[in-house]
């Protein structure tokens, strides 16, 4: 995967990737990342980006010339690169950081991931002049219900879950731990030493060594925490899982009783 971003604060972007799975796979040659500084391409003699709105209103907008130039200069490397390797390009898809895009999840996630390049644009001030906009921009995508200053921390949360996904970025123990997630569950608690602490002991059926018990127990603790913490997740779950959780209710009701009669029996 390529990254490319657009932006007016390429330092906050670097820093922010070279955390340290990240960094490796940049090293290793599995990720790589191009910061394209947008206040470089401008023509303004006095460096200017923006300026005010037609119309009115507050605050300063980014104009069309920098943006454009800068993207140009972009496509140009991809296609300089994308030469010297022998190979065709293809349309590469480019990322408005707003938001007023598609919220941002673990399926556009998977989806971006099939990529070969990726291109952010990071908006800042009170947005970016609409024409060029229109030119150049494939998705416009926000990372949640809230606002920022600008696309640079949306664009680092994106990669980070983007960067994930493609094989060797992590190692295999840690793809593990993602499966639960992907099923559309939240995780179950976890522990590790001590078995005790402040009172508070490690559920018994973790320490039973008993694979299938403690698997059905995670499972269960899933469930719960996701009914419990999020509830449209759970819903959805119940909607494109309705067999495998008539199967464990069963298994479930049946050991119920088994217990049932054990303790009769005394
Ligand atoms: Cl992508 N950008 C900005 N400026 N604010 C946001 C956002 C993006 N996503 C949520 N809030």
């Amino acid at each position: 995967m390529r990254y490319y971003v657009m932006t007016l604060f390429p330092e906050l972007i670097d820093k922010g990737m070279h955390t340290g799975v990240l960094y490796r796979a940049m090293e290793e040659g599995i990720l790589s990342l191009d910061c394209f500084h947008i206040r470089e391409y401008t023509e303004s003699r006095h460096k200017r980006v923006d300026d005010y709105t037609y119309g009115g209103g507050a605050g300063m907008l980014i104009q069309c010339q920098p943006v454009y130039d800068c993207y140009r200069a972009v496509i140009d490397t991809i296609a300089k690169r994308a030469a010297q390797e022998g190979k065709s390009t293809g349309k590469k898809r480019v990322i408005y950081l707003t938001p007023q895009g598609r919220v941002f999840d673990q399926a556009l996630a998977e989806e971006l991931a099939k990529e070969d390049d990726l291109i952010f644009l990071c908006g800042h001030y009170e947005g970016i002049d609409e024409r060029v906009l229109e030119e150049i921009v494939t998705d416009n995508v926000s990372i949640g219900d809230y606002v920022l200053t600008g696309g640079e921390l949306p664009a680092l949360v994106m990669m980070d879950s983007i960067s994930r996904l493609i094989p060797g970025v992590l190692n295999n123990d840690e793809s593990a731990t993602t499966e639960s997630f992907n099923e559309g569950l939240l995780e179950y608690p976890q522990y590790t030493r001590p078995e005790e602490w402040m009172g508070k002991k490690v559920p018994e059926i973790l320490l039973s060594g008993d694979h299938a018990k403690v698997d059905r127990w995670r499972l269960l603790q899933s469930l719960e925490r996701t009914k419990d913490r999020r509830p449209d997740l759970y819903e959805e779950y119940e909607r494109t899982h309705a067999e495998e959780l008539a199967v464990l209710r069963k298994k479930l009701e049946k050991e119920r009783k088994k217990l049932e009669r054990q303790q009769k029996n005394g």
